[in-house]
């Protein structure tokens, strides 16, 4: 039986690709349960530092939820499906850093997991949309609330209540994706980034990744204390000795994740 969600490891980047491009990736129930299974397993294997996203084939990063799931579904067997864990908060909370690399179509459910990642990066080939407007539906992967966040309320009510397209330039000029790059260089483009991040102190990474996640649902003031705190407890670390102490001798550090 074909796999719906492939995992390829380079170095200490894993490469997590929904692989169902004749139906344009869309997510059903299978995909989101291995892409958990991959996660789970992923959370905790300590040779992998940084996770990416992608769609298989050369149209579509996930063209949205399966749409043939939505038929003659009630609104309990929709509740059901909908329950914890959901990949969009799981992305959110993972406690290692996660990137979409959009090679296509990034549309409904599709946009929602990409913006439920930590960073975009689209090939210039990708479209953006939150279609779900033309099924009389409204996003319910967290688009109405993760959308506001990164493009502000204005263009969030445009595409959201629209369901329009826009190309990749356009996202990037709206916020919606932090890098556009050709086609060709996607993922070259992307592994760079992956492996850098990924060969930092794994462990500092992921109390940055907390403590910027922090300022999305915490007060300034709350969040600046938080901060501190954080800050201060880096202090406890192995890495923060050896970060300084290879600083100052002017020597590569080595991290030990501790
Ligand atoms: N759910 C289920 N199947 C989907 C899908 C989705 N979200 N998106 C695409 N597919 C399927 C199509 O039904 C088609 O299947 P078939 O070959 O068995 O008929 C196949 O993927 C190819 O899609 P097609 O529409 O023929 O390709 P296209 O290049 O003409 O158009 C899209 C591509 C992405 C613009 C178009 O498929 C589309 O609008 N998809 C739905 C997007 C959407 O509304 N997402 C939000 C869902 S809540």
């Amino acid at each position: 039986m074909t796999d719906v969600v492939l995992r390829e490891d380079e170095g200490r980047v894993a490469i997590l690709t929904v692989n169902r491009p004749d139906k344009m990736n869309a997510l059903n129930q299978a995909v989101r349960d291995r892409m958990l299974e991959h996660l789970t397993a992923i959370g905790t294997d300590d040779s992998i530092g940084v996770v990416v996203i992608t769609g298989a084939g050369e149209k579509a990063f996930i063209a949205g939820a399966d749409i043939g799931e939505f038929e003659g579904r009630s609104s309990f067997d929709q509740r059901k499906a909908m329950e914890s864990p959901r990949i969009f908060d799981v992305m959110a909370t993972f406690p290692k850093p996660v990137i979409a690399m959009i090679n296509g179509f990034c549309l409904g459910g599709g946009c929602e997991l990409s913006m439920s990642c930590d960073m975009r990066i689209a090939s210039e080939k990708a479209r953006f949309g939150q279609p779900e407007i033309k099924l009389g539906l409204i996003p319910g992967g967290s688009g109405t609330q993760r959308m506001p966040r990164l493009v502000g309320m204005g263009h969030a009510m445009r595409l959201i209540l629209s369901g329009d397209m826009i190309p990749a330039a356009e996202a990037e000029k709206i916020g919606l994706v932090e890098m556009v790059v050709p086609a060709e260089e996607l993922r070259a483009k992307t592994l760079e980034l992956a492996s850098k991040i990924a060969s930092m102190s794994p462990l500092t990474v992921r109390v940055a990744k907390e403590a910027l996640r922090a300022s999305e649902r915490l007060a300034i003031e709350e969040g600046l204390l938080y901060e501190r705190d954080l800050f201060c407890l880096c202090f406890s670390t192995e890495d923060k000795k050896e970060g300084v102490e290879a600083f100052l001798a002017k020597r590569q550090a080595e991290w030990k994740g501790r």
